[in-house]
């Protein structure tokens, strides 16, 4: 059965209370984006890439930020890798303000050559592990194995990324990030470039990863399609500057609801939601 709540998100209170104190936070989202206002400034003009964007991920959430191209998702993303600071509202991770990059918010993008060319697969998945010092060399090696395993890639270890797949990079580049084993695993268009049976194949095997690992996923996409399968919870972005317009509840759809009339139907209304002109109602 398929029951989507659409959520306006006018009047909710962005104030957070002393709760977000670390420690003292038993029902604090783990990570909370609050009225966030991102710009590009450059010495002709200020962009205004989002304005006053809420939302809140909870631990193990598929939560997907979906909207057209250029309403800011990627720049939201960056804003809590910590890459840029909100001109306005905060980011929150266990309570905490984001005010800088870590190895608790790991990114995959959507290009293919974010695998340095010259380390094997290994030493690709290995590198953050040492470079951040969070495990020795013996215990990234093994790490690095167990998440490759994961992504169907222990048999390819050894080689270099020139001689993957498209996929097979993205699988990498997903092993990588698992293997911090980050509060967040952030992830921005990131089968966007693949064709589309390989993305169809990703998606599944991302659900499959999340199945077993659990870990908690920040998606951005400008498909609804994929929207619906790969997320729980969606935020939908109104186009530039980008505000947000619903929050859908979507954790009844899979792969195997694609094509259904419930999906179409549901994906046709987000589709109306997105697109429908300032001032009307949904
Ligand atoms: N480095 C930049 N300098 C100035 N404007 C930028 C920069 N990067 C993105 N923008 C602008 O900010 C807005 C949001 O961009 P982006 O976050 O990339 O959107 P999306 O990922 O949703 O396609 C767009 O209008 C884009 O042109
Ligand atoms: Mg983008």
């Amino acid at each position: 059965m398929q029951t989507v709540a659409p959520v306006a998100r006018q009047g909710r209170p962005h104030g957070v209370p002393d709760l977000a104190r670390p420690g003292a936070a038993p029902h604090v989202a783990l990570l909370q984006v609050d009225a966030v206002s991102l710009e590009y400034r450059t010495p002709e003009r200020v962009v205004r890439a989002t304005h006053r964007v809420s939302f809140d991920v909870h631990e193990a959430d598929r939560f997907v930020l979906l909207g057209p191209s250029g309403c800011g998702k990627s720049t939201l993303l960056k804003a809590v890798g910590g890459f840029i600071a909100p001109v306005e509202g905060e980011i929150r991770l266990d309570g905490r303000a984001v005010t800088a990059p870590g190895p608790d918010r790991i990114v995959v993008f959507q290009e293919f050559d974010q695998l340095p060319p010259w380390k094997t697969v290994k030493q690709n998945v290995m590198f953050p592990l040492l470079a951040s010092r969070t495990l020795g060399r013996k215990e990234a090696a093994e790490r690095a194995l167990h998440y490759l395993d994961k992504v169907g890639l222990a048999k390819f270890a050894d080689v270099h990324p020139h001689q993957l797949s498209g996929g097979m990079k993205q699988r990498v580049a997903i092993a990588r990030a698992l293997a911090m084993q980050p509060r967040v695993l952030l992830m921005d268009e990131p089968f966007a470039a693949l064709d589309a049976l390989t993305r169809r194949k990703m998606q599944e095997e991302l659900l499959a990863l999340w199945d077993e690992v659990r870990f908690t996923l920040l998606f951005v996409t400008h498909s609804i399609e994929e929207a619906l399968v790969v997320g729980n919870r969606i935020a939908l972005l109104s186009p530039h500057p980008g505000r947000m317009r619903a929050e859908i509840n979507s954790h009844d759809f899979t792969l195997e609801s694609l094509g259904g009339t419930a999906f179409q139907a549901t994906a046709q209304r987000i589709h109306h939601m997105l697109f429908e002109e300032e001032g009307t109602t949904a």
